[in-house]
């Protein structure tokens, strides 16, 4: 069964979505550099990088379905960030985001009884679970301590983070 014409527009919509998640944690990741915080900034690159792998992963969809895909436009980023604990709750807003689109798209998918496009939902749905967990964990550490030597430690913490990216 090929994709509804609804359906590969909220793909290509999502597909757009993500790319713009990978564009505004590039534009984090920048500030986070500025303020001489390289383990943050290199955490917010691989956040970056793994959103267009999840974007990747729908285009592919999209393609594999037989559909057609059609790249929306990317807004530059408009964060305005004054510590990093700004950037972080930046991150989980949109997080959330994404996730009540993912639900969207999730709700329509079974409205249209497109069975197919099920598996790969039920992954997306599991990284959000993932994805806001892991930024709410970084927020509360942030929030606990509250100062610089805090920041610090959770800079370091954050630097570590190696291996490649998994879509
Ligand atoms: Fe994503
Ligand atoms: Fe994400």
């Amino acid at each position: 069964m090929s994709l509804t014409p609804e359906l590969e527009k909220a793909f290509n919509a999502q597909i757009t979505m993500e790319y713009g998640a990978a564009y505004s944690y590039l534009g984090m990741s920048a500030w986070l550099e500025t303020q001489g915080l390289p383990g943050m900034a290199s955490w917010m690159r691989m956040q970056s990088d793994e959103e267009t792998t999840h974007g990747l992963r729908l285009f592919q969809f999209v393609l594999d379905r037989g559909g057609n895909v059609e790249l929306g436009q990317i807004d530059a980023p408009s964060i305005s960030l004054e510590t990093p604990l700004d950037a972080f709750r930046a991150s989980l807003a949109q997080e959330k985001e994404v996730t009540a689109s993912i639900n969207g798209l999730y709700s329509l998918v079974i409205e249209s009884k497109d069975f197919s496009s099920i598996p790969l939902l039920d992954w997306f749905v599991a990284e959000q679970v993932e994805e806001e967990s892991t930024v709410q964990q970084i927020i509360d550490d942030l929030e606990r301590g509250g100062d610089g030597h805090t920041v610090l430690l959770i800079d370091r913490e954050l630097g570590q983070r190696g291996g490649t990216v998994e879509a």
